[in-house]
C-alpha cells in the first residue's frame, strides 16, 4: 500500500557496441551476455529489445580506424552515424542516445586532442561540437558528452542551434569520477588502456562537493538532463543532485559495476536476480529518473515476474 518507489522497462536504457562489416555478432568477453553488432545485425537486436519493452538504446563504435586527430569521430560515414540513420530508417521510434567522445577513436585512447601531453580542452570542444552535429543530422535524438571537457555542453548547444538542431537534446555526462570500473568498458569498445590516465579531466571521488559546480555549469549552458556515473557506488552523489537540481537524473550502472553483479550469477549463495532487482530500486530510490544498463534487457523480464 506504502510503496512509493517503482521500476519499470521504460526506465532503461540499454548500452549496445556497434562494429563495421556485415553478419557480425561478436561475444564481447568483458561484458557477459553482450555483443557487436554490425549495422545489419543490430537492426534485428533493436527488434528484440523493442518486443521486450526497452525503448532506449547508448551506442558505441568499435573500430580499428582510429588516429589522433579525431577525424573518426567527425566522418559522416563513420560506424555510428550509419548506425543511427540505419536503425530510424527501421524503427522510427526507438530513442537513440549517442554517446559523444572521442576515446574509441584515438590511437592513445585519450578523450580529446593531446598537446604537449595533455589532452587540450578547447581544441577538443570544437571536434566534439563538428562530431554533435554529424550525430544530430544522423537522426540522434540526444547527444551525451561523456568526455568530461569544460565548457562542451555550452559549445555544443550553440552549434546545434546555429545548424538547425534545436530540437537535439543534450545529456551530458555532469558527474564522471576517474573511475576503476570502466575497464570492462574500455575491453569492449577497444581503447588503449595501457597507460592511460583521464584523472585531468574526470572527478576525483575523494572530492564530495565539485559535483555541485559540475552540474550547475552543465544546467547553466543547456543540458536537458544529467548523466551520474557510476552509479551504485555513488547513490549519495545521485541523491544529493536529486535534493539541489530539479533536471532528469539518469545513472549510468557501469561495466565493472555489471561484472561485479554478473561475477555470482552461478554463486549458489547468492540470490542473483532478487540482489539485482533491489540494487536497481536503490537507484531508483536515490532519485535517478532513468538508468543506463547493461541488465537492461534481463531486468525487463525480472520486472515481469516481480510485477
Ligand atoms: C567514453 C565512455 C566511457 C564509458 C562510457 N563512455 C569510458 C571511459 O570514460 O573510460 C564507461 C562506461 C562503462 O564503464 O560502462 N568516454
Amino acid at each position: 500500500m506504502f510503496e512509493d518507489v517503482s521500476i519499470s522497462t521504460k526506465d532503461f536504457i540499454l548500452p549496445i557496441f556497434v562494429c563495421e562489416g556485415n553478419k557480425i555478432k561478436r561475444e564481447i568477453k568483458s561484458l557477459d551476455g553482450h555483443y557487436e553488432y554490425s549495422i545489419d545485425e543490430l537492426i534485428k537486436y533493436c527488434d528484440i529489445i523493442k518486443k521486450n519493452g526497452i525503448s532506449s538504446i547508448i551506442l558505441f563504435g568499435v573500430t580499428e580506424n582510429k588516429n589522433d586527430n579525431c577525424s573518426t569521430a567527425i566522418d559522416g560515414n563513420a560506424i555510428i552515424p550509419k548506425a543511427i540513420r540505419e536503425i530510424k530508417k527501421n524503427n522510427k521510434d526507438i530513442i537513440i542516445i549517442a554517446d559523444l567522445c572521442n576515446c574509441e577513436y584515438t590511437v592513445n585512447g585519450q578523450c580529446g586532442i593531446v598537446v604537449d601531453g595533455d589532452v587540450d580542452n578547447d581544441k577538443t570542444n570544437e571536434i566534439l561540437a563538428k562530431q554533435a552535429i554529424i550525430l544530430a543530422q544522423s537522426g540522434a535524438d540526444a547527444i551525451a558528452p561523456s568526455d568530461m571537457m569544460d565548457g562542451r555542453v555550452k559549445v555544443i548547444r550553440r552549434k546545434l542551434d546555429l545548424n538547425g538542431f534545436q530540437k537535439t537534446l543534450i545529456f551530458p555526462y555532469s558527474v564522471k569520477y576517474a573511475s576503476a570500473f570502466y575497464s570492462p568498458f574500455r575491453k569492449a569498445a577497444n581503447i588503449n588502456v595501457s597507460n592511460i590516465d583521464r584523472r585531468t579531466y574526470q572527478m576525483n571521488y575523494k572530492n564530495s562537493e565539485s559535483f555541485i559546480n559540475e552540474v550547475k555549469l552543465d544546467i547553466d549552458e543547456g543540458a536537458d538532463a544529467i548523466i551520474i556515473k557510476p552509479a551504485l557506488i555513488y547513490l549519495d552523489i545521485i541523491w544529493r543532485a536529486k535534493q539541489l537540481y530539479k533536471l532528469p537524473i539518469i545513472s549510468y550502472n557501469v561495466s565493472g559495476e555489471f561484472l561485479l553483479m554478473k561475477s555470482n550469477i552461478k554463486n549458489e549463495f547468492f540470490d542473483y536476480e532478487n540482489c539485482l532487482y533491489e540494487s536497481m530500486i536503490a537507484l531508483k530510490r536515490a532519485g535517478s529518473n532513468a538508468i543506463i544498463s547493461y541488465h537492461a534487457l534481463e531486468m525487463a523480464r525480472i520486472i515481469k515476474n516481480h510485477d
